[in-house]
């Protein structure tokens, strides 16, 4: 599948640049490389930097190897989930001298996979971001859990006010017929909340959505197990760089950083986040949730 139409536009570049602190001839890891918007900018101001760059998402990956393979030859590809660094570093013999987790998903996956990530469009119910990896996709979810595990799932993971109520009309409608399409989610969790709730900025079928695509893909879990390979693998001297759109990312993110702080393996760069700029939210809605954390190795 070729990826035709959507963009997307890295945030936070300058800053990106800047605290990854880049030497002559330094080795970097882009663990969440998707169209290389990150990497292409590194690599335009440093020729020489090495990055091995990986993403989990195969359909990303070959558009991504189409696209910048030929830029550097000091660029590696890998398809693989972050979680696996370790492994991946020791494959390629690879130490890095900086690290950046860009996390989250990209705008293809909303606006062309075809995977349900967006409540616009009306497709399957999948939602995970390797379709070729075994494991359970949204409509799975959402068929088999029992009501208090979707009441649980939507309302810590999507943080989500009415998730008794919705969960409580999953179960009511999928006892007529298997709920597969987006659609019929919408429907449900429209029925579920209040008007007022319909009237907000944000879309009343966000939160269910995230909440899914969170626990499909394990993302939280995913984040922890890649953010502790990175600070084990990374040089001393060495800095980590993690861009969370998400509070429940982003707090997982502060609390190794602060655990490492006091194990003495980190120590932060920068106190506290560093947020895209009222230039760069203007130009790049997107960015308004980014949050930048920095820690560099001891
Ligand atoms: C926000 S995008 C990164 C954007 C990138 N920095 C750029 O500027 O083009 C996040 C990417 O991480 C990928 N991803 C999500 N989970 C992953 C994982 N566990 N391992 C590797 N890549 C992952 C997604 O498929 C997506 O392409």
């Amino acid at each position: 599948m070729k990826i035709e139409n959507s963009v997307h536009i890295p945030v936070l570049v300058k800053e990106v640049l800047e605290y990854l602190n880049i030497r002559p001839g330094a080795k970097l890891i882009d663990a969440t490389i998707n169209g290389g918007g990150h990497t292409k900018a590194i690599l335009e101001k440093y020729s020489d930097v090495k990055i091995l760059g990986i993403e989990w998402d195969p359909v990303i990956f070959e558009n991504c190897k189409l696209k910048i393979e030929n830029l550097s030859q000091n660029l590696i590809l890998v398809n693989d989930s972050y979680v696996n660094l370790k492994n991946i570093v020791e494959k390629y013999q690879f130490e890095p001298d900086g690290i950046l987790f860009d996390l989250g998903l990209s705008s293809w996956h909303y606006e062309e996979s075809g995977r349900g990530f967006s409540f616009r469009k009306n497709e399957i119910l999948d939602m995970r971001f390797n379709p070729e990896v075994e494991h359970e996709s949204a409509a799975d979810i959402v068929n088999k859990y029992s009501e208090n595990d979707l009441r649980e799932l939507i309302s810590s993971l999507g943080e989500e006010q009415f998730a008794g109520n919705i969960a409580k009309n999953i179960i009511r409608t999928r006892r007529e017929k298997p709920i597969i399409m987006t659609d019929e989610l919408v429907n449900i969790i429209s029925q579920s909340v209040p008007e007022w709730y319909k009237h907000r900025k944000i879309h009343f079928a966000t939160k269910t959505f995230q909440a899914l695509r969170v626990a499909v893909n394990d993302e939280l879990g995913n984040v922890r197990k890649g953010i502790l390979a990175a600070i084990d693998v990374l040089k001393p001297g060495g800095r980590l760089v993690v861009i969370s759109f998400q509070g429940l990312e982003d707090k997982i993110v502060k609390e190794i950083f602060k655990e490492k702080t006091r194990e003495g393996i980190v120590e932060f760069v920068i106190k506290g986040t560093v947020r895209p700029t009222w230039e760069e939210q203007k130009t790049n809605p997107r960015s308004r949730s980014a949050k930048m954390k920095v820690v560099q190795k001891i």
